[in-house]
């Protein structure tokens, strides 16, 4: 494309936001390019973010429950014994294989892939710094940004990647920490403490905050939910700070100070998580000479068409507003090409599910108790133990409920809260259930499948409509 015959989309970024958004825009027969740096498209999410994290989660499970739980299930098995290189190659493998099956897609899209760094020459134009060597520019008449999020620093933490490390080092350990500190018990927190506590580290997890979970998470879910981690071996330091880190023997000792009551301690570890989030990329792209508006979290401002404050830029998934989330960035990617497209798009952002894929998950969507105190909205909640449902009882996997919140004048279901093996899974009716303004009783007059998981989300949705349900 040149200035006199220029791209209809230009997408920086070939992450979930980005490459979706190509494939659409490709799809809807608009002409497209889409400029990633990082030599591989999925960005985070592939790379070094869902789809590792969930290869170990698997693959640490199977190997705990190998270990724990086969002997009265009639399995006897020898000596169980962690084979990391291997596993760690297994995660590699399916990382490869699903980061080439996206550039497999943008080419069968006829989708032009950029292999470079993108900055904005003026609007209209972009200059790349192409990873071959040398440069090249295209021209656009809309441009999506789509550049994603990194880890933030702990401010006067080096991350090393060995010893102090983030969500992608933490990926690639290659030996089982002895003790493992994650600092932060957020999602990333969670899931790869789990991760290493399964495959034998002693793990604590130290949190600012006095509750679990990380934004969004339904207070007493989040408090079942520690439990359950609890007993499984996690350690927490809640209502805690984490001071500064100084490596000492081989070790690194990180100084805390209780949040309420100021009390100084200290605790070694081998190796460290940093996971406090995730801060927006815009580095390099030269908005501040084109105008276009970030904010004071480096967010870019966005209107609800999802239209940056320079004509012809959209922008899209972590970088901006909102849960940063892949599906979430998905969304965006397909309703900003709509608008480009049609003038017309959409993103239900009263509807978008978060799991946490620990064992078992837990799934959310909506409305938390919590946030209907606080908008004072009358509710009820039906909620129904995993132990009371009859497959979950035959797979000796009980662990968790299901909470559904209903509006108490109308039956409308605002919010469901899912602790189960296959919460996120589950959690899925409940969301199509809210995109369609369904009640409680809609759901509970479902026919749902016995013996099945979901029955407990029919149980609970009748408890919450009707105070009553039938197995418990
Ligand atoms: P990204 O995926 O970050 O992609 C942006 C891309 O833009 C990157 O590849 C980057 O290299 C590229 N880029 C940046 N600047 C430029 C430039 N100037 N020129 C060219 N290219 C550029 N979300 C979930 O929904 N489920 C999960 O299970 C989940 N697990 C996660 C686990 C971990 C450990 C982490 C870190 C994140 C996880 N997430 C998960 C979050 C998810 O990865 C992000 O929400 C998602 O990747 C955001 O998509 P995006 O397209 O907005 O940005
Ligand atoms: P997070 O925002 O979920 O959690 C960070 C936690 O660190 C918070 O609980 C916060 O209170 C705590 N914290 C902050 N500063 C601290 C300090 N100085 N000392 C102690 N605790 C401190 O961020 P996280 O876990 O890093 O994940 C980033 C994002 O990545 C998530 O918000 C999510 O959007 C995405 N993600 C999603 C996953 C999923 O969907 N399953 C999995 C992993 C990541």
């Amino acid at each position: 494309a040149t200035a006199q015959d220029p791209y209809d989309v230009v997408v920086i970024g070939g992450g979930p936001g980005g490459y979706v958004a190509a494939i659409k825009a490709a799809q809807l027969g608009l002409k497209t390019a889409c400029i990633e740096k990082r030599g591989s498209l999925g960005g985070t999410c592939l790379n070094v973010g869902c789809i590792p994290s969930k290869a170990m989660l698997n693959n640490s499970h199977i190997f705990h429950q190998t270990q724990h739980d086969t002997k009265a299930r009639g399995i006897d098995v020898g000596d169980v014994k962690l084979n990391l290189p291997v596993m760690l190659a297994a995660k590699n493998k399916s990382v490869s294989a699903l980061t080439g099956g996206v550039e497999y897609l943008l080419k069968k899209n006829k989708i032009d892939y950029i292999k470079g760094e993108a900055s904005f020459a003026s609007a209209t134009e972009i200059d790349i710094a192409l990873l071959e060597g040398g440069n090249s520019q295209v021209s656009a008449k809309n441009v999506i940004i789509a550049t994603g999020s990194e880890v933030t620093p702990f401010p006067g933490m080096e991350i090393d990647e060995k010893q102090i490390v983030s969500s992608t080092g933490v990926l690639d350990l290659q030996e089982v920490p002895k003790k493992l500190v994650v600092i932060g018990a957020g999602v990333i927190g969670l899931e790869m403490g789990s991760v290493w506590s399964r495959l034998g580290s002693e793990v604590e997890v130290v949190e600012f905050l006095g509750t679990i979970g990380g934004q969004g998470i339904d207070g007493g879910i989040a408090k079942n939910f520690q439990k359950i981690l609890t007993k499984q071996g996690i350690k927490f330091s809640l209502n805690t700070k984490v001071m500064g880190a100084e490596k000492k023997d081989g070790k690194v000792v990180l100084a805390i100070e209780g949040a309420k009551d100021g009390k100084k301690s200290e605790i070694a570890a081998d190796v460290v998580l940093v996971a406090i989030g995730r801060r927006p990329v815009t580095k390099g792209l030269n908005l501040e000479k084109i105008g276009v508006e970030v904010d004071d979290k480096g967010r870019i401002v966005i209107d609800s068409e999802f239209n940056t404050s320079v004509k012809g830029i959209k922008c899209i998934g972590d970088v901006t507003f909102g849960p940063m989330l892949a599906h979430k960035a998905e969304e965006e990617g397909i309703a900003a090409v709509e608008y480009i497209h049609s003038g017309y798009g959409h993103v239900n952002y009263k509807a978008i599910p978060s799991v946490v894929y620990t064992h078992p998950e837990v799934a959310w969507v909506g409305k938390t108790e919590e946030d209907c105190k606080a908008e004072g909205i009358e509710y009820n909640v039906g909620s129904f133990p995993m132990v009371a449902n009859s497959r979950a009882k035959t797979n000796n996997d009980t662990d968790g409920l299901v909470k559904i919140i209903t509006e108490k004048s109308s039956d409308r279901i605002l919010g469901g809260h899912i602790i189960a093996s296959a919460a996120g899974d589950m959690l899925s009716e409940i969301v199509l259930a809210m995109e369609y303004g369904s009640s409680g009783e809609d759901v509970y007059r479902t026919c749902h499948a016995h013996p099945t998981v979901s029955e407990a989300v029919k149980e609970a949705a009748m408890m919450a409509t009707t105070g009553k349900a039938i197995n418990f």
